[in-house]
């Protein structure tokens, strides 16, 4: 179970962490969602979507103490080593398998209504590494997920470069409550992403740095954003210490 330690660096990451997004066209701070959302963050290689991902991770690590993580990170670059052998970070298979049958034991009955959240860090690229008929199991599991979880507290988090609908099944990527496109997106993407609302969003939010980009909540809109500058080395220390046993 994860134990957040109250060392020093902690408190002052902590304090780091009281940041939100910053809505770049009024400069105030954005409220973001905690755990109960399923979200897809999508942008190029390098774009910031991870780093953006790792924010999110800690601020609802901080508000949600006892929400129970799982990392998926199919790049395995590293991003997500702050969870190493604490049992949160494992293959992308398991953690789709395991969040199903997290899902069927809380429809059964199962009292555990603690918020679930599972992080799949580039999971198209886990898609195309399977063959027709798993690839397949793996989508309608998925599907299962974004369209039943969110009522029994099970969330998904997907980054991907590409949101294309194909991976998600039955038009279940419209269970995506909260969507964050980082950086300059190919026009195609940001349609994938942001649909019709893209008419509402003004030319000189689609050209953004590393770090920037555009988020939508369902009820709210969109708004254009920038990832807080944080300390990246604290914010890993800070998720070693929540995640390890
Ligand atoms: N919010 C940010 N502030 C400063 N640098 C960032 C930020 N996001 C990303 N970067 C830089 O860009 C690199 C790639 O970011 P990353 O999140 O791994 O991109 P992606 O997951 O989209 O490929 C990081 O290693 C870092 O150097
Ligand atoms: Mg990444």
């Amino acid at each position: 179970m994860r134990s957040i330690t109250n060392n020093l660096g902690i408190v002052i990451f902590k304090m780091q962490i009281d940041d939100t997004f910053l809505d770049l066209s009024n400069l105030n701070r954005l409220v973001i969602p905690s755990t109960n959302i399923h979200l897809l963050i999508a942008g190029r290689t390098g774009s910031g979507k991870t780093r953006a991902t790792l924010f999110l991770i800690a601020k609802s690590v901080l508000q949600n103490p006892n929400a129970d993580f799982y990392f998926a990170d199919f790049k395995s670059g590293g991003d997500y080593r702050f969870a190493l052998n604490s049992g949160h970070l494992i293959d992308m298979q398991s953690a789709i398998d395991n969040a199903c049958y997290a899902l069927s034991a809380r429809q059964a009955g199962l009292p555990d209504h603690y918020p679930y959240v599972v992080v799949l860090d580039e999971y198209p690229s886990f898609i195309l590494s399977l063959d027709s008929k798993e690839r397949k199991v793996y989508q309608s599991k998925l599907a299962t997920l974004l369209n039943l979880g969110r009522a029994f507290e099970i969330h998904v988090w997907v980054v991907t470069q590409r949101p294309g609908a194909e991976l998600f099944a039955n038009g279940s990527r419209d269970n995506f409550n909260c969507r964050i496109l980082m950086g300059t997106p190919s026009p195609e993407t940001r349609r994938m992403m942001l649909g019709d609302d893209i008419s509402d969003v003004s030319a000189d939010w689609l050209n953004n740095n590393v770090g920037q980009g555009l988020i939508y909540r369902d009820g709210v809109g969109i708004n254009h954003i920038a990832v807080p500058q944080l300390n990246w080395q604290k914010l890993n220390s800070f998720l070693k210490n929540s995640f390890k046993k």
